[in-house]
């Protein structure tokens, strides 16, 4: 994979994505846009790959946002599509992918940058990471899915103060609130993003798959999420994974997954 504004590493089952404009904060421009959308895409279609990691290059930002300097000239059909295009082909792609996602937040992950880690399975900071959507300080709001995932995570009082004050947290307040799960100093932080990505890479990807699955219908409108375990939990019985875990147990063993 030949891309401009990214870097994709690829070994033993573990893909990492660097957003690599340094220069401009990482921000996220409609080129940067589509080669993730791409590379999201080949890596969750390749059976090898069982976790993916994404971060910025540098050591001052993961993404400082969408590119304001691409949209600020916009009409309203214009504004709106640009949304309604981000939501499609990055933030609500990378939610509902079969494979683990980990944002790895190693500095400013503002407005686009800050919803690419939220639409991302969970997070992890290192301890320089400050994080908000500023946008209202634009004379707009977050239409990368922001305005939504927030008050997921942080629950709606606190997603409102940041929404509303466009302030900036820190990565100890971000972990305290539930935006991230771990903190580290930048330099563990890939560290850390690795070594968890290897327990996850010791279950069933099929399994992850599916537990991804059920738990974002959590979130959608009109679905039942626990209809959607219920049918996610018995098409577990149907894999070779199930049969390999259940075995492996009953051999005391440790599971060998072929991930189908
Ligand atoms: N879009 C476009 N360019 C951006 C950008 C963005 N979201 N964020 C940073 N950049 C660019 C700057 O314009 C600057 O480019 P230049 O060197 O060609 O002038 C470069 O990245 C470095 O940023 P700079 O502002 O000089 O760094 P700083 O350390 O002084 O400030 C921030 C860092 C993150 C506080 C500041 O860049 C900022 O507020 N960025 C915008 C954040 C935002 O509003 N995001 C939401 C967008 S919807």
């Amino acid at each position: 994979m030949n891309f401009e504004n990214i870097l994709v590493e690829n070994s033993n089952g573990l893909a990492t994505i660097t957003i690599n404009r340094p220069k401009k904060l990482n921000a996220l421009n409609k080129a940067t846009i589509e080669e993730l959308h791409s590379a999201f895409n080949s890596l969750d279609q390749d059976n090898e790959t069982k976790v993916i990691i994404i971060t910025g290059s540098g050591e001052k930002a993961f993404v400082a946002g969408a590119d304001i300097s691409e949209f600020a000239h916009f009409s309203i059909e214009e504004g709106g599509s640009l949304a309604q295009k981000g939501q499609e082909i990055l933030f609500d792609f990378v939610e509902n992918l079969s494979t683990p996602v980990i944002a790895a937040v190693n500095g400013f992950a503002l407005g686009g940058g800050l919803e690419l880690a939220m639409a991302s399975h969970f997070r992890i900071a290192s301890d320089n990471a400050k994080m908000g959507l500023p946008e209202v300080s634009l004379g707009v709001i977050p239409g990368y899915g922001g305005t939504q995932r927030l008050p997921q995570l942080v629950g709606k009082g606190k997603a409102m103060e940041m929404i509303m004050t466009a302030g900036m947290i820190s990565a100890e307040e971000a972990k305290q609130v539930g935006l991230v799960n771990h903190v580290t100093s930048q330099e563990e932080l890939l560290g850390l993003a690795e070594k968890i990505a290897g327990k996850i890479m010791k279950n069933s990807s099929v399994a992850i798959g599916a537990a991804i699955r059920a738990i974002n219908d959590n979130f959608k409108d009109g679905v039942n999420g626990y209809t959607s375990e219920i049918k996610e939990f018995g098409n577990c019985f149907g894999t070779e994974d199930f049969k390999e875990g259940t075995t492996a147990f009953l051999e005391k063993r440790k599971p060998q997954f072929p991930g189908k």
